[in-house]
């Protein structure tokens, strides 16, 4: 057993306000391949061509292919052992919350309650005219775009390259990666701003940072302060065993007095 999982769940127990910030990386487990991998949609295709709003309102029939195919992986996809022991470790009391870049709602369908949705959800889809939000499951996408009442076509609820982060969002995540004393990074390149920018932040108010990657990130020799190069679900369900054998001890102790 690798010394470092007992030693994260004595820092995960003795700290104040734990979060998690997670990442495509988390998913793959699930059989959502990550951005950035050789199979990856962004391997595949080119980010500014089918990912930048400006592509969407160009031609939003071309980039629809490609938001069809992350539907269907999407819409076929269940949480995995790591989803469920982030969720089992809020229930537990021992984590605050989840910031996650993913759009796939895979951590509120294994029971994590506190998600910060950073780049927004594949739940919905909205008017890219006049606003208006339809449930993603009341919809066919037979022809594709998809439009509105309105005229306007629909879009995924989520954030395009060249789209702000709604300020709340923005703020709410920056307010807890200040806030925290410890932070686990799961399953993220750390490559796109201002997600990226939220390790920094925990750093600078001194939190110790937990990394969870098979592959090593820009972050990983700048701040981080364990990295674990390992698939998310082993390391998590590691790191949840090792919370609840802490536990048991506890009880035990408990009960013996
Ligand atoms: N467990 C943990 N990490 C993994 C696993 C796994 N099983 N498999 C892959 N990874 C790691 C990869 O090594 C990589 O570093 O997950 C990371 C995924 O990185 P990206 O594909 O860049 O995904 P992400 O960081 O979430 O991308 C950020 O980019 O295109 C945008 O909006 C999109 O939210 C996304 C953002």
């Amino acid at each position: 057993m690798d010394p470092r999982y007992p030693q994260i769940a004595e820092r995960i127990a003795s700290s104040r306000y734990v979060i998690a910030l997670t990442g495509a990386g988390i998913s793959v487990e699930s059989g959502i391949p990550d951005f950035r991998s050789e199979d990856g949609l962004w391997s595949r295709y080119d980010p500014l061509e089918y990912g930048h709003i400006d592509s969407f309102r160009m031609n939003p029939a071309k980039v629809w292919r490609m938001l069809l195919e992350m539907d269907l992986l999407l819409s076929r996809a269940n949480p995995n052992s790591a989803h469920y022991a982030l969720a089992r470790m809020e229930s537990s009391g021992y984590l605050k919350e989840i910031i996650t870049q993913n759009v796939d709602s895979l951590h509120q369908r294994a029971g994590s309650v506190r998600v910060i949705e950073f780049h927004g959800n594949g739940r919905e889809l909205r008017c890219d005219g006049c606003g208006r939000s339809f449930d993603r499951g009341a919809l066919t996408l037979e022809t594709v775009p998809p439009v509105c009442p309105c005229g306007g076509s629909l879009r995924p609820n989520f954030v395009f390259f060249g789209e702000m982060i709604p300020p709340s969002v923005l703020e709410e995540a920056r307010l807890a990666a200040r806030s925290c004393d410890m932070m686990l990074i799961v399953g993220t390149s750390a490559t796109v701003a201002p997600a990226s920018h939220l390790p920094h932040l925990a750093k600078q108010n001194r939190a110790f940072i937990v990394e969870v990657n098979p592959m090593p990130t820009m972050l990983s020799s700048a701040l981080v302060d364990i990295q674990l190069a390992e698939s998310a679900g082993k390391a998590l369900t590691a790191i949840l065993s090792e919370l609840e054998r802490r536990d048991s001890g506890k009880r035990t102790e408990y009960n013996g007095e």
